[in-house]
């Protein structure tokens, strides 16, 4: 591995944005401002550009095994190299489902066989399968919970089976929150439904915030870390506000932060999604929520599915949407449009995601983490088009959008990954490692 210096750029170091050198060699940081006189085997001449950790985006669905028609481990990791996502943690709803060891270890070995950017899994819960989820030697996040179904069959909605699962596992849980009862009612009353905008009356506010008020009041009796995934209301927003601390955290995606229901007129299926999308106001809150913390993370549920698939009538068109490759520009487009700062982005994309699931050595440029890293170009502006998405499923909801922030550069422990618009496809990344005795986000 070249021992490399990247020279001159702003780098988004923890104390703060400072110009300076950064040097890495085997995968590592080395040295931050080292000696001018350090050798190396290759300069990288950054000046005018920002350094940042590489994302960690902590929720994906990239369909490998089982699925692989719309996305696998290859093409979901290519597009995280492309965005700038140096390491992504994948979600169980695969086939077959990733509720047992056996089926996690088969999942690492595949992502180890075709990953360009380092990767995690977690184990998918089922209300009998708690044995599986105990003393875990395997490398994983945590366990994921779909408390409302979605895409595939994972569902746990019974109280029994979430209580045994929150007294009875250790590694950290996180949840999809939409009430299963609540949904199922909504559906009977507008028959099932029949335009794309009927998702979100179906899927409304009041599914959202009962299952996660009911996932927190679980967490905090059970003294059991617990993160709420794709928070899509004003409603949630204002009672996480009310539990932040101690046991839970808490994440919201680009669609949920950038669309809204005025959105479907243009765009029908390509903005359906479990949560569903919500109102302007809803927008409004999650950014407030960020902002005072009540929100910890960003992350892209990048959830895709074919175009064919999507143009399906309601309600039989799927769920979800690729964003993996471009969630680190839209973010800092609204770093541009002064919705945040570039300091934001980082404390919400790299950060905190990795304190929340205890990843070692990754989410800072400090000295002695893993060489995981970024160059962005805040003045570049691009439009997203379909035709050139490197996903499999080949399209995005943001085809047309103009955005000014881009990565231009991408390292994977140390290995250019992503440089002048191609990607490096036969790199490979590594599996993340999780500490989970540091006790997540609010233990530092
Ligand atoms: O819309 C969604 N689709 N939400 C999810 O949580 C799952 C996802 C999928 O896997 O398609």
């Amino acid at each position: 591995m070249p021992r490399t210096l990247i020279r001159n750029a702003t780098c988004l170091l923890p104390e703060g944005p400072r110009r300076t050198d950064v040097l890495i060699e085997n995968g590592a940081i080395l040295a931050i401002d080292p000696p001018r006189t350090v050798q190396v085997d290759e300069t990288v001449d950054a000046g005018g550009l920002h350094l940042l950790p590489g994302v960690i985006d902590d929720q994906v669905h990239f369909r490998d095994p089982g699925l692989t028609h719309k996305e696998d481990l290859h093409t979901g990791s290519l597009a995280c190299a492309k965005g700038g996502v140096t390491t992504f943690l994948e979600m169980p709803n695969t086939k077959p489902t990733t509720t047992t060891r056996v089926a996690l270890a088969d999942k690492l070995a595949i992502a180890a066989s075709k990953c360009v950017v380092n990767y995690g899994f977690y184990l998918g819960a089922t209300p009998h399968n708690v044995a599986e989820l105990q003393g875990l030697d395997a490398p994983s996040p945590g366990i994921k919970i779909f408390i409302g179904s979605s895409t595939g069959d994972l569902l746990v909605d019974e109280q029994a089976a979430l209580e045994r699962i929150f007294a009875e596992t250790s590694l950290p849980i996180c949840a999809h929150c939409e009430d299963e009862t609540t949904v199922r009612a909504n559906t009977a009353r507008l028959g099932g439904g029949s335009t794309h905008a009927d998702h979100s009356l179906i899927r409304d506010h009041q599914a959202a915030l009962i299952a996660t008020q009911r996932a927190v009041e679980l967490a905090e009796r059970h003294k059991h870390r617990f993160h709420v995934l794709h928070v899509s209301t004003a409603d949630e927003c204002r009672f996480l506000a009310q539990h932040r601390g101690a046991y839970v955290t808490a994440e919201a995606c680009p669609h949920h932060l950038f669309f809204n229901v005025d959105d479907y007129a243009r765009l029908g299926s390509l903005v359906q999604m479990n949560p569903s999308i919500k109102t302007a106001a809803d927008n409004a809150a999650l950014w407030e929520a960020l902002h005072g913390g009540a929100i910890q993370v960003i992350a892209t549920d990048h959830a895709p599915h074919t175009l064919e698939e999507k143009r399906q009538p309601y309600p039989k068109s799927p769920s979800g949407l690729p964003a993996v490759e471009n969630s680190l520009a839209l973010v800092l487009d609204a770093a541009h449009r002064g919705l945040c700062t570039l300091e934001q982005v980082v404390q919400w994309m790299c950060d905190a995601p990795a304190r929340v699931w205890d990843i070692v050595n990754k989410g800072r440029i400090a000295e002695g983490y893993d060489a995981d890293l970024v160059l962005v170009d805040l003045q570049k502006t691009a439009t997203i088009r379909n035709e050139d998405q490197v996903t499999k499923s080949g399209w995005s909801p943001w085809h047309g959008a103009t955005l000014t922030g881009w990565p231009v550069r991408t390292w994977v422990m140390g290995r250019t990954v992503f440089q002048d618009g191609k990607i490096d496809a036969n790199a490979r990344g590594q599996a993340a490692r999780f500490d989970h005795n540091r006790g997540g986000y609010w233990a530092e």
